[in-house]
């Protein structure tokens, strides 16, 4: 039987790829909120990640962001985003990228981000460390929040909410080198892990764009909490991630603002 690995390596390839060819065109594309869009790509490569999977394990249990949430009495969970960077791919910015989870009775084993427009593939196995292209990665070792390149996003209800992220981001703009938001939190993490970024912090996000990535900077040596330093929780939907040096610093900050 083929590993677990190697089936989520095939699956996040083959969808990343497809939205690769087809980044460019003329977009089909549907709101879910006020700027939260959804288009045709987006649920073709659910598709095809949601049928190499299957195909292979009926019986484990899946949960999709677009459309797929089978449960299964399997002690196996798939966490997929099958397009992490949705707006900026309708734009034709090409940052976005493929994001494959698998659980075990709870903990996430195995994370796979796959970023087509660079073909860098992301693989953290629990225990084993992460690597990027075959390679071995682990995070910056920056000591302090001023010398830091640091990433967030914003959550899609920021024209509703009052924990907006406006407040975080101005904090740590301040007093950080620099904040980049590029648009694909799955990528975000994938680049904490590789000491790209420093540290990264997020609201409200969901479980498939965390799950992989979480593996990811845990693997490379960084730590991953919730806002107030609890081990993060995929559902909880708050995350900071960072080399580890930093995270008491980007702790306090944190605190300043509203979440
Ligand atoms: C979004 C991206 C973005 C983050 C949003 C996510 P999507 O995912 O990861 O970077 O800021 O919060 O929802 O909708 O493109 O899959
Ligand atoms: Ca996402
Ligand atoms: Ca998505």
């Amino acid at each position: 039987m083929e590993s677990f690995e190697k089936v989520a390596i095939l699956a996040a390839r083959k969808a990343g790829m497809l939205l690769r060819r087809r980044l460019g065109q003329k977009r089909q594309i549907r709101y879910k909120g006020a700027v939260n869009l959804v288009t045709e790509m987006d649920l073709l490569a659910e598709k095809v990640i949601v049928s190499e999977i299957r195909r292979r394990y009926p019986g484990h249990s899946l949960l999709a962001e677009e459309k797929t949430d089978l449960r299964g009495d399997s002690p196996y969970r798939w966490l997929i985003d099958p397009l992490d960077g949705t707006t900026n791919y309708a734009h034709g910015f090409p940052v976005f990228s493929v994001s494959i989870a698998l659980e075990k009775e709870g903990k996430v084993i195995l994370g796979v981000v796959y970023d087509p427009t660079r073909d860098e593939l992301f693989v953290a196995k629990k225990g084993k460390g992460a690597r990027l292209n075959g390679q071995k990665i682990h995070v910056s070792s920056t000591p302090k929040l001023s010398g830091c390149l640091l990433a967030t996003g914003f959550p899609y209800d920021v024209r509703e909410s009052a924990a907006d992220n406006f407040d975080h981001f101005r904090n740590f703009a301040l007093r950080a080198h620099a904040v980049r938001r590029a648009g694909s939190a799955a990528l975000d993490l994938c680049y904490v892990a590789a000491g790209r970024f420093d540290g990264f912090w997020e609201m409200r996000l969901g479980p498939w764009d965390m799950a992989a990535g979480s593996l990811m900077v845990r693997e490379a040596g960084g730590q991953i909490t919730d806002f107030l330093g609890n081990p993060v929780d995929l559902d909880g939907r708050h995350v900071l991630a960072s080399n580890g040096k930093i995270h008491p610093e980007m702790m306090k900050v944190l605190k300043m603002g509203r979440f």
